[in-house]
Parts: C-alpha cells; structure tokens; sequence
C-alpha cells in the first residue's frame, strides 16, 4: 500500500517536475485545493487577478493537508524550475526561506501596512530573518465538529459538549443504525482528529507542552496514553470503508445524512456551503467538546519562489491581492476560513464564521491559540511526519496505546 502510494507521488513529482515555466505576465500556483469548496474558494482568486490582467496558470496537487504537494513543489525546485507561488502552511514556509528560495517581499509589506494588521502568530510564519517571505490568505482551525442537524434532531441529541457526552451522542447514531463518524483513514487526517482529543483531554498547557515544547515527559505521559485511547474509542465509531478515503468525501458523508460527525478543521464548511447546505439549519458547527476556550490554527500562505532578483511584477500584484481586505472577506467567507487580517469586518461572515472569527480573537487574547500540530503549525514536517506515523499506525490496530505513547517518544526524539 504504502509502496504505492509512493510510487503515485514519485510519478506526479517526475510529470510535475517536467511542466513548463509560467509565461511573462502569467502567475503559476501550485496548491492543493481541489475540493469543490476549496475550488470555488480559489475561483474567488482567479477572477480577482484575471481583473488586474494576469493569468493564471494552475498548478493542483490532489491530497487534503498538502503533503504530495509539498513532494512535488521538493521535485519542481530541484528540477530548477520553481513555480511562481505555492500554497504552504507554518514551518514549511520557514524551512523554504532557510534554503533561500524565497522571494522578498518587503516592499509590498510596508507599502501596503501589512505589519500593522496581519495577527503576529501568522507573521511567525510569513517572516525569514525580518523579511516577509509569505502572503497569509487566511486563518483555519481543526478543532470543529461539523454534524448533521436532521439526524441529531431525530435522535433527540443535543450538542454534545463534553467527551462524555459526545460519546453517548455517538453510541446513539451508532445504535440508530447510521455512522456516527465520517472519516478518511490518511495519516493529515488521523493527526487533525488527534489534535483535538490531545487538546481536550490535556488541555493547552499539555497540548503546548507535547507538541510545541516536544517535552519527552508530556510525549510520554499517562495523559498521552488517554489521548490514545480515545482515539480507539473514536475508531469503534466510523465505518469500515474508512481506509484511504478523501476527507470531502467525509464531509458528504455527514452533508448526505449518513454520518453524523466529521471531526474536521472549518474547511469542510467549504463543502457545506458548496452543497447548498445552511449552517444552523443543514449542519452544526461546533468547537471539539472539551476544547471550547482553545483554538489550534494553521494558516494557509502563499510563498512566492525567487524567479531572478527582485519579485516579479505578478507575484507583487499576486501578494497584494491577497492581502486586500475585501478579496480577504470574499474568498473566506466561500472557503471556511477567517482573515488573515485583523481589521476585516465580519458582515459577510456567516455564524459558524463569525464564531470563528470571535473564537479566534478571544483564544489569541487569553493565551489558548497554538499552532496545529496536524498542519505544520507547530514544529518542522520531519516532526510532523514522524507524529503522523505512530498516530495512524495506532489509529490502524499497529499499536496498542502503550506501544504508540512509547513510540512518540522515540519518533519525534530521533526527528529533531
Ligand atoms: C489544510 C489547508 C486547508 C485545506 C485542507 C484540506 O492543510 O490549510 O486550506 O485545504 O488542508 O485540503
């Protein structure tokens, strides 16, 4: 499985590594939103840029969480021939702009006051050595719940707000007949429900402390050992055809009415709302039960890959459009997410964006915003991965929850 798998991301990277440059005037993007709400959210983009004149040549890389796009963007540097601008999340960004490869993008920060508006936990990841090197689009988080509001209705099933409860609620829908949870059994996947059940089950200053900190006795503590087992008592409740599966597919799943849960960071509202679906009506947004004071962001940035020695006129167009607080509202309103800037009005949001947008603001003034483990918020991708690894290999039946907190330990000693 896994040989193929690599097999398949080896090919695109080969076929990716041979695409041509972008022509004089046009943008070339590679990201990873291929999704039908992700594509309607990059449409918002297109069309912004095709205004200004500039084309716009598109670059996808299938696979949630971005990990074959981060293989194939390796194989196109390498190659010498670098897209224009790449979708990338936290440390990926930094990584990149200690190689080098990046373009600066001072000149369009200061004309245009980016310094002043854009959240400093994002400017963490937008600036290499005082330069900006990165245009944040927007600020996600994966500790949400999306649910089905008919099912819950006819289940009699109130918004669970305690693991608890949210167990009960699930071996309801599971006694009903219906799955409780839809999920797709990929590694990005897995480490997004983890994030949440290690948040609510230790709390921030364990969740700090393991991932962010990556303190061996927090990795390695009883706590973690019960993060585990919830993440088998999740496991008791999707459904068997789990494995491999796409996480919109998840979401339609729930936005169908034959799963209840997905336990999903806010772009599956994307899906949602691109499925004509209402939130309060259709579906639910709610913050993972025990996790209602803490948001675990990722920031979706684009870094603009140096073409000669100053940015190109596109990617300065391309950095400042993104940046504009009307596209800002715009595109993140379609996508899920929230702005990247802290002066967008929440007007055009709808509620679960606008608790968002409030979740957000409160958990950066209390001290319970953390970057996300799961989307390379939180340490560098040899990190990540390695946490990925023991956190499927449980998931899958590999490991029991002795074996995996043991593991963690050693994953992430031997990844730094
Ligand atoms: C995240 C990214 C989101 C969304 C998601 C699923 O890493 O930040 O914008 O695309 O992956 O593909």
């Amino acid at each position: 499985m896994r040989s193929i798998i690599g097999k398949t991301i080896a090919a695109a990277a080969i076929l990716a590594a041979s695409a041509s440059f972008a022509h004089a005037g046009d943008v070339e993007v590679l990201h990873w939103w291929t999704s039908g709400g992700e594509a309607a959210a990059l449409n918002v983009l297109k069309q912004d840029l095709e205004k200004q004149g500039i084309g716009w040549q598109d670059m996808p890389v299938a696979g949630g969480g971005g990990t074959q796009a981060m293989t194939v963007l390796r194989a196109r540097v390498t190659a010498g021939n670098a897209p224009t601008a790449v979708q990338m999340l936290g440390f990926d960004i930094t990584d990149w702009a200690k190689e080098g490869a990046l373009a600066n993008l001072n000149d369009i920060a200061s004309a245009e006051g980016w310094d002043a508006v854009v959240p400093a936990a994002l400017q963490k990841f937008s600036k290499y050595d005082g330069k900006w090197v990165a245009a944040p689009v927007n600020v996600h988080s994966t500790n949400w719940v999306w649910a089905n509001k008919g099912i819950l209705d006819e289940l009699g099933i109130a918004q669970p707000t305690t693991w608890d409860e949210l167990v009960a609620a699930m071996q309801k829908v599971k006694d009903s007949g219906k799955i409780a949870v839809a999920h797709g059994g990929q590694a990005w996947q897995d480490a997004t429900i983890f994030d949440a059940v290690a948040m609510s089950t230790g709390g921030p200053e364990f969740y700090k402390s393991a991932f962010i900190d990556l303190n061996p006795d927090a990795l390695g503590s009883d706590t973690m050992k019960q993060v585990f087992d919830r993440m088998s008592v999740i496991r008791s409740f999707v459904d068997d055809n789990f494995s491999g599966r796409d996480w919109n597919l998840a979401s339609a799943m729930v936005i169908k009415g034959d799963a209840a849960f997905q336990f999903m960071g806010d772009w599956a509202k994307g899906e949602f709302l691109n499925a004509g679906k209402k939130p309060g009506e259709d579906f639910l947004c709610f913050r993972f039960p025990g996790t209602q004071k803490q948001v675990t962001f990722n920031s979706d940035q684009f870094a603009m890959f140096k073409q000669g020695d100053t940015v190109s006129p596109e990617q300065a167009a391309l950095a400042k459009a993104i940046l504009s607080p009307s596209f800002q509202s715009a595109f993140n309103v379609v996508k899920g997410s929230v702005p990247a800037r802290i002066d967008v009005s929440d007007e055009a949001f709808d509620a679960c964006g606008k608790q968002g947008m409030k979740d957000l603001a409160a958990a950066s003034e209390s001290g319970n915003l953390f970057g996300s483990m799961a989307h390379g918020h939180a340490n560098p991708a040899s990190v990540k991965n390695a946490m990925y690894d023991v956190i499927t290999a449980h998931f899958n039946g590999e490991y029991d929850s002795d074996t995996a907190v043991k593991e963690m330990v050693n994953a992430v000693a031997l990844a730094q």
